[in-house]
């Protein structure tokens, strides 16, 4: 098994909170370091190349993580603490307007100055100077923003590996970022689990570390549902294609159809066809279709048409919630993150924290859909059921999968 990869639960909160300050400092160097293990499989090259406008470097990853760290909690609160390099806000800022201009997103391909070398001699940098900060006893708002910092090295954590599996998809070598990395696990199909409507609550209730879009929480009524005990598998979506899954128009959303002929799409992103079968690229490299495994890599116009052609639907996130806190979800070791029709959107009640850190997820608010649950590249204490990930319909690098759900008749 990969020490990298650990199982998680999806229907229990993990205990991401700390209870001393000691705690807070053996995490801040857990989760540092797991970054750093994490790019040591990559080579020089590797860790500079971008291979798509979404997609980042590594090394990018691993100096915009360190400028969080640096400009959030070093800059703001460590007396006299003086910037490692000036230059570092415009290659490592990703999209913080308060803080200035910056290295343009599809460009950060183009930064192969600094040398990963001096990548790694920032982060010891920052790494000495905030392990100093977290010895004197911080304050409940630095250890908030601490906390955001490692949520924060954790979900690039998970960009990393998406982008090098992006990366090494397009070489022509295909090449395994990890040959021990799990292989996909077979399991049964799913099961629909009824659940009465009612009066339920939606998202986070105040204890452990959530980010700000899981608040407030609040009350919502659902109409009686199924759902899905396990998530759609590679078999169901070969049985989708055959079926002419990818060529019937009405199966489509509109916009989805017309992305379906621009990108002539015709199976889940790293599909790719031999023969009568099909091969799939994985961070292990390319493999055959484990057809009792969990479809990954679809968008969620093709989550949408697949659900559609099974006549089904997705659930929306409150269902997903409610669900998964209901421990109706089956625990899967090997699953992606699950596509909701909920289109990814302010809670009633919700701000966003003032100046530059409220940039964080409140202005993505718009043209996105929630995804929920997490995926095997996820680091396992980051998981919770009122987590909130969001990305636009027609992405689909991510470990993205699909979980079904049906009006009650
Ligand atoms: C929640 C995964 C869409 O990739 O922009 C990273 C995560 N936020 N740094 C993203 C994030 C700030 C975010 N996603
Ligand atoms: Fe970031």
């Amino acid at each position: 098994n990969n020490p990298l990869v650990s199982a998680r639960r999806i229907s229990q909160p993990l205990d991401s909170d700390f209870n001393s300050d000691e705690d807070l400092q053996r995490r801040y160097s857990r989760i540092r370091s797991r970054s750093e293990a994490l790019a040591r499989l990559l080579s020089a090259e590797e860790l500079v190349v971008q291979s798509m406008p979404d997609a980042s470097p590594a090394k990018w990853h691993l100096a915009h993580t360190t400028w969080f760290f640096e400009t959030f909690l070093l800059l703001n609160h460590a007396p006299g603490y003086v910037e490692f390099d000036p230059q570092y806000a415009f290659l490592f800022n990703s999209y913080y307007e308060a803080l200035g201009p910056r290295q343009p997103r599809p460009q950060r391909g183009l930064i192969t100055r600094p040398s990963a070398d001096e990548v790694f001699e920032y982060r010891e940098h920052v790494d000495t100077h905030m392990r100093a900060l977290l010895r004197m006893m911080p304050s409940s708002e630095l250890r908030a923003l601490v906390t955001l910092g490692f949520a924060h090295e954790e979900q690039h954590q998970e960009l990393m590996l998406m982008d090098v599996l992006h990366l090494f998809s397009q070489s022509p070598l295909r090449p395994a970022y990890d040959v021990r990395w799990p292989r996909p696990s077979p399991g049964r199909q799913g099961r629909f689990r009824t659940l009465a409507p009612g009066l339920r609550e939606q998202g986070a209730n105040g204890d452990g570390f959530v980010f700000d879009n899981e608040a407030p929480r609040h009350p919502v009524w659902l109409q009686g549902f199924e759902i899905s005990d396990r998530l759609v598998t590679n078999g169901e979506w070969l049985a989708f294609i055959r079926d002419g899954g990818y060529t019937r128009p009405g199966l489509w959303l509109a916009d989805g159809w017309a992305e379906v002929q621009a990108q002539r799409w015709e199976a889940p992103f790293y599909w790719e066809r031999r023969g009568t079968t099909w091969l799939q690229m994985t961070l292990a490299g390319r493999q055959p279709i484990e057809l009792d495994a969990p479809v990954m890599h679809v968008s969620y116009f093709e989550a949408a048409a697949y659900a559609e052609w099974a006549g089904a639907r997705l659930p929306t996130e409150a269902e997903w919630e409610v669900a998964a806190i209901a421990g109706v979800l089956e625990q899967q070791d090997d699953v992606g993150w699950q596509w909701t029709q909920s289109a990814y959107s302010a809670y009633p009640g919700f701000r966003a924290s003032p100046g530059a850190v409220g940039e964080y997820n409140g202005k993505f608010m718009s043209s996105q859909m929630v995804l929920r649950g997490g995926a095997s590249v996820t680091p396992a204490e980051h998981v919770r059921p009122t987590y909130r990930n969001f990305y636009r319909p027609q992405q689909r690098w991510m470990f993205s999968s699909v979980r079904l759900a049906r009006d009650l008749r």
